[in-house]
């Protein structure tokens, strides 16, 4: 099933609730939040407590994509806070296994990313243990940025290396997913899109996502 996992980081924050729920009307059965540490990436935005105050007002999964350094430090706070789902960065993680096994421990979906220049065969030993394995298509860091076509040929090899190995883990993908680059990445073999800036819009979050998910689900009629 391909799924729209709206991130809040291009949302109006004063009103939160209301931007979430306009999207989940237009269809997004996910909520992305990016949390982003100063160190890992160049740029600051939110901790458990905004997990916290999602999770009083919304029933959707809450994907949470943390681009911090030292990732388990938090996990326990993440998961207190209410996330479903928590992606941690390959680039971070010397002991990879281990945190991804402390994410299931805590009773999330654990779910590994890598960064464009990241290869997904960092990756191959983990896969029996993810949930979703989210591929960047910009460098992490902000909304807004250009799609970057590199993000295809991993998605692709991806859902090769999945049928290969007899798993089921899903594809996320991140960065530049609007109206004109959905397409390509459904295509490719994505099922968990990330989009921000393409989805939240005052006044059209609602119609912007519908029609979105409306451009995905074309790609593979079996799915409209
Ligand atoms: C970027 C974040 C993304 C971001 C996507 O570092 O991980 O989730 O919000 O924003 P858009 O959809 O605007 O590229
Ligand atoms: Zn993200």
């Amino acid at each position: 099933m391909i799924e729209l996992a709206f991130s809040i980081l291009a949302s109006d924050f004063a009103h939160l609730a209301d931007e979430v729920a306009s999207a989940e009307r237009g269809g997004g059965t996910i909520v992305h939040v990016d949390v982003m540490d100063g160190h890992f990436v160049p740029n600051i935005t939110f901790g458990p407590p905004m997990v916290k105050a999602l999770r009083a007002v919304t029933k959707l999964p809450l994907d949470c994509h943390l681009m911090i350094e030292n990732p388990d430090n938090f996990i326990p706070d993440f998961a207190a806070a209410g996330a479903d789902m928590i992606s941690v960065h390959q680039e971070v993680c010397p002991h990879l296994h281990r945190t991804l096994q402390l994410i299931g421990d805590h009773g999330m979906k654990p779910a590994v990313v890598i960064n464009p220049a990241t290869p997904v065969d960092t990756l191959i030993e983990v896969l029996p243990m993810v949930h979703h394995v989210l591929v960047m298509s910009v460098n992490p860091g902000f909304g807004g940025q250009k799609f970057l076509p590199l993000a295809l040929d991993k998605i692709a090899y991806l859902a090769e290396l999945r049928e290969a190995m007899g798993l089921n883990f899903r594809i996320e993908v991140d960065g530049g997913v609007a109206h004109d680059t959905v397409a390509q990445v459904v295509e490719s073999g994505a099922d968990m899109l990330v989009a921000g800036s393409a989805v939240f819009s005052p006044g059209k979050t609602e119609e912007n996502a519908r029609e979105l998910l409306r451009l995905a689900r074309a790609v593979v009629p079996a799915q409209v």
